[in-house]
């Protein structure tokens, strides 16, 4: 059996994760219209994975005699300053749901129950996981930006040039 702060604790770590997966299909849909298929994958890709978290939290819920109770998913945004802007969105929600996980974690502890905080430590280490590919992305675009700055400056020297 599982206790009722942890199944309500599990409830709403369902919903963050169903968020989640809303969000980066949100973002996807936003590349797709920005005619960047390629972003517009890794955030296909990446709502299939927080619904995928989503499940395993509830097939746990479930497996130790506790309710699932679903809630309102909250609408995501539909638009972002470009896609730096977009990745730099995905960075601080996954900040942010890491820190979810790790007081999910707290309440497990505080409740003695060990079944789930073995089940947390493999979201633990996928936070780690989450923040590094979307800190990577970042630091990619990054470098680009700056190419294209440098090309930028290329452009302005070269037209600079006299006849
Ligand atoms: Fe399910 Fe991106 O954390």
């Amino acid at each position: 059996m599982i206790s009722k702060p942890m199944i309500d604790a599990f409830n709403d770590q369902i919903n963050k994760e169903m968020f989640s997966s809303h969000l980066y299909l949100s973002m996807a849909a936003y590349f797709e219209g920005s005619g960047l298929p390629g972003a517009a994958q890794w955030m296909h890709v990446q709502a299939g994975e927080e619904h995928e978290h989503a499940m395993k939290l509830f097939a746990h819920l479930v497996d130790r005699g506790g309710k699932v109770t679903l809630k309102a998913i909250a609408a995501p945004e539909t638009e972002w300053n470009g896609p730096m802007a977009a990745f730099k969105a995905v960075y601080e929600h996954e900040q942010l749901i890491t820190r979810s996980i790790h007081e999910l974690y707290e309440v497990a502890q505080k409740e003695k129950d060990y079944a789930a905080q073995i089940l947390l430590q493999w979201f633990i280490n996928e936070q780690v996981e989450e923040e590094k590919n979307a800190a990577g992305v970042i630091e990619s675009m990054k470098r680009i930006e700056a190419h294209e700055t440098a090309v930028l400056q290329l452009d302005h020297q070269l037209a600079k040039r006299g006849k």
